[in-house]
């Protein structure tokens, strides 16, 4: 018996042609805030007042405050070792750690922070091409990154320059944006979202900050006449705060606009990513239709600092993270997610940091891939299924708590963050919630109005 040398072929071309290119994988880092005061037996300056707040300060870092480089480098030791070969890596930014006073986290201290984890990252995959977005404390002061160009600009630049493709510089230097092949199909396109951000007094009350959404709309034109696709990535997402029961961080007109422009386009962008929350969640964006177009995907923190936001509803922290998302080397559509983690008490614990995987999206969730139609499914299926909800909201926090109770609000919450991404969308979503909810006296007040104008509806016929 011999198998033929065309089968031999077949079989290769299965095995090697085939198959192999239609995906790849990258690896998403977000949200290091590097702490370089963390320090075992003092607080660090970012840590909140009441540490700390569970259990001892330990080697690998405590929550409420932020990270110790051992994290980080636990953590690119795991990556450079874990055995995928990545097609590129996603950076999103906010790399300094959360100390209050701008004077003396100052613009040295950021570039010193920023330059050795570009330092790191470039140790650890060195042939690999990075895309970065600058985050919201990436500046200092902090959040007020200006909608032109400026010197610091230049500075990130020159840490970045072999990142970045040279007609991509330009921007860069103007605003911290720009758009680099991911390969003959596909398009990156890094957004300065920080321009919108409403903590960012530099932009208030502008048309355009830096011209970005005017360039955003030119170069998703372009891909478009060309036949290719885009995916998108930024720090600070539109939409609300899924922890909170009225927070944004977008100036209103900005998020409608970008949202505008985001669906203008959606047909030929994959997926979106961005961090900013700490948080482990999605949003979606529909069409004039309801039909779902296209996810946001939000990316929890490598950093366990927790929030200080007032009105945060459940944890505040999580466990640091980092995922690996698998996608379509065509469209930049999400075929699945790889969720990491390390268990940081136990890391403190054992004085040895563990990177296990979390999740693999599509099991966990019991969802065929990652594109709008799933994520419809699932936020559907969310809505009724408490087991469910409750596997998104342990992993929401990265196992911050995995006990932790959650009540109808909470869930509400999340569920309208999750489908409204326009503000008077998410309000009256919140209005209707609250209004189904039996124990909302609210409720009972629109019965009786009901009742009442049926009654004398009934006497005017
Ligand atoms: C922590 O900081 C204090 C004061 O800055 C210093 O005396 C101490 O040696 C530091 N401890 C460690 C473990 O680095
Ligand atoms: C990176 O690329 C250079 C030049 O292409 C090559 O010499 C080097 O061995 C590569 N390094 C790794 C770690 O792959
Ligand atoms: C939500 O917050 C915005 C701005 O902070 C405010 O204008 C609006 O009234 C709030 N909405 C509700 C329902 O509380
Ligand atoms: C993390 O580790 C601690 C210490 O071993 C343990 O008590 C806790 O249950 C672990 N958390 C999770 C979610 O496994």
């Amino acid at each position: 018996m011999g198998i033929r040398p065309t089968g031999v072929l077949l079989l290769l071309w299965l095995f090697v042609g085939c198959c192999e290119s239609e995906t790849g994988h990258f690896w998403h880092v977000t949200d290091m805030h590097w702490d370089p005061t963390y320090n075992e037996t003092n607080a660090a300056l970012s840590c909140n007042p009441g540490t700390p707040a569970h259990g001892p300060f330990g080697k690998f870092g405590i929550f409420s405050c932020d990270p110790p480089w051992l994290l980080l480098e636990s953590a690119f030791d795991f990556m450079k070792h874990h055995g995928i070969k990545v097609d590129f890596v996603m950076w999103t930014g906010d790399d300094t750690p959360h100390i209050w006073d701008d004077k003396v986290l100052n613009m040295e201290w950021v570039h010193e922070i920023i330059a050795a984890q570009t330092e790191l990252i470039k140790e650890t995959f060195p042939n690999v091409t990075v895309f970065s977005a600058m985050g919201n404390h990436d500046w200092s002061p902090k959040n007020e990154l200006p909608p032109r160009s400026d010197h610091f600009y230049n500075q990130v630049y020159n840490l970045w320059e072999a990142w970045i493709p040279d007609d991509g510089e330009e921007t860069f230097k103007h605003g911290a944006f720009y758009s680099a092949p991911i390969n003959d199909d596909l398009e990156m396109v890094v957004l300065n979202t920080n321009l919108y951000y409403d903590s960012n007094s530099q932009t208030k009350n502008m048309y355009d900050p830096a011209n970005q959404l005017q360039w955003f709309d030119d170069v998703m034109t372009g891909i478009e006449q060309d036949g290719r696709k885009a995916m998108v990535m930024a720090h600070v997402p539109p939409g609300m705060f899924e922890k909170h029961a009225n927070k944004s961080w977008f100036y209103p007109d900005y998020n409608e606009a970008f949202l505008r422009f985001a669906k203008k386009h959606a047909g030929a962008i994959g997926s979106i990513h961005m961090a900013h929350h700490h948080t482990d969640s999605f949003r979606l964006l529909y069409g004039d239709n309801d039909q779902p177009l296209l996810p946001i995907f939000l990316a929890p923190a490598l950093s366990p600092w927790e929030t200080t936001l007032p009105g945060v509803m459940g944890g505040k922290g999580n466990n640091p993270s980092l995922r690996l998302v698998e996608y379509e080397r065509e469209t930049g559509s999400i075929v699945n997610i790889n969720q990491y983690w390390s268990n940081l008490t136990l890391a403190n614990l054992q004085g040895t940091a563990k990177w296990v995987l979390e999740y693999a999206a599509t099991d966990y969730y019991g969802i065929e891939n990652m594109d709008g139609n799933s994520l419809e499914a699932l936020v559907q299926s969310m809505k009724l299924d408490r087991d469910l909800f409750d596997k998104y909201y342990s992993a929401n926090g990265v196992q911050f708590d995995p006990n932790e109770e959650w009540d109808a609000d909470t869930q509400n919450v999340h569920i309208c963050a999750i489908q409204n991404l326009h503000y008077a969308d998410f309000a009256l979503c919140m209005q209707e919630a609250n209004r189904a909810g039996s124990h909302d006296p609210s409720a009972l007040v629109f019965l009786s109005a009901v009742l009442l104008s049926a009654f004398s509806l009934s006497y005017i016929t």
